[in-house]
């Protein structure tokens, strides 16, 4: 595997927010990669932690890594949720949901006391833009569900991987709707919400509370 060196950058000065005895909500996306190769190499070292990961593939990497995991029940404590992102703008709202995992990772974020995103420079944005914004749909009826988009003013794509259509771990369909400007980011995901078989959007509104910015150079920045 090609390193991608931005994303291991934030994902190690991230480990400063690791205490022992921390339940860690684990984002989705290929920095967390990075970010549990790390987690791993220090449980190893004698770290308690627990991780409660925010998808399939999270939670195969790992336990790859023996990274010890637990499920996000009633009595969770999550003391600190990683995660990536795919744009993040000056007022901290996060664009997510690249890779489909929307729902459990913004449960999860919900559910911490902090919420730390670890992005490279070019995610950093000063409003969202140019790019898909990715709705979690239920399966039945989505067609109806895509109409009701379609008459927000709307271009629901249904996303598609490996020549069918994509399912979400929950055994949902997402459909990406390309925003060019995003101007009110609440008002658009409220847009959304209010729709009958909308499950969620890929739009974190006012939930990140720190972001580790990994340079090129192997410099990291952090805004809060
Ligand atoms: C997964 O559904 C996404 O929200 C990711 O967290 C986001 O797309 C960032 O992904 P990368 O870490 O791969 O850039």
């Amino acid at each position: 595997m090609v390193v991608n060196k931005t994303k291991a950058t934030a994902a190690k000065a991230s480990l400063k927010y690791i205490n022992n005895g921390m339940t860690i909500g684990l984002g989705s996306g290929s920095t967390m990669y990075y970010f549990l190769e790390e987690l791993g190499n220090l449980v190893q070292s004698g770290l308690h932690i627990e991780g409660v990961p925010t998808s399939k593939r999270t939670e195969k990497w790992a336990l790859d890594f023996g990274v010890p995991l637990t499920e996000l029940a009633r009595d969770t404590v999550i003391d600190v949720a990683i995660d990536g992102a795919n744009q993040v703008d000056e007022n901290f709202h996060l664009l997510k949901g690249g890779g489909g995992s929307l729902v459990r990772e913004k449960i999860v974020a919900a559910s911490a006391k902090e919420l730390i995103i670890l992005i490279d420079d070019s995610k950093c944005v000063s409003r969202i833009h140019d790019a898909d914004l990715p709705v979690e749909v239920l399966p039945f009826g989505w067609e109806k569900t895509a109409m009701a988009i379609e008459q927000q003013g709307y271009d629901p794509i249904l996303r598609y991987k490996d020549g069918a259509s994509f399912i979400s771990d929950n055994g949902n369909y997402i459909v990406d709707c390309h925003i060019r400007t995003l101007e009110a980011p609440l008002k658009v995901h409220q847009q959304f919400k209010k729709l009958t078989g909308v499950v969620d959007t890929g739009l974190f509104i006012g939930m990140a509370d720190r972001v580790i910015i990994g340079k090129e150079d192997g410099a990291v920045e952090k805004r809060n």
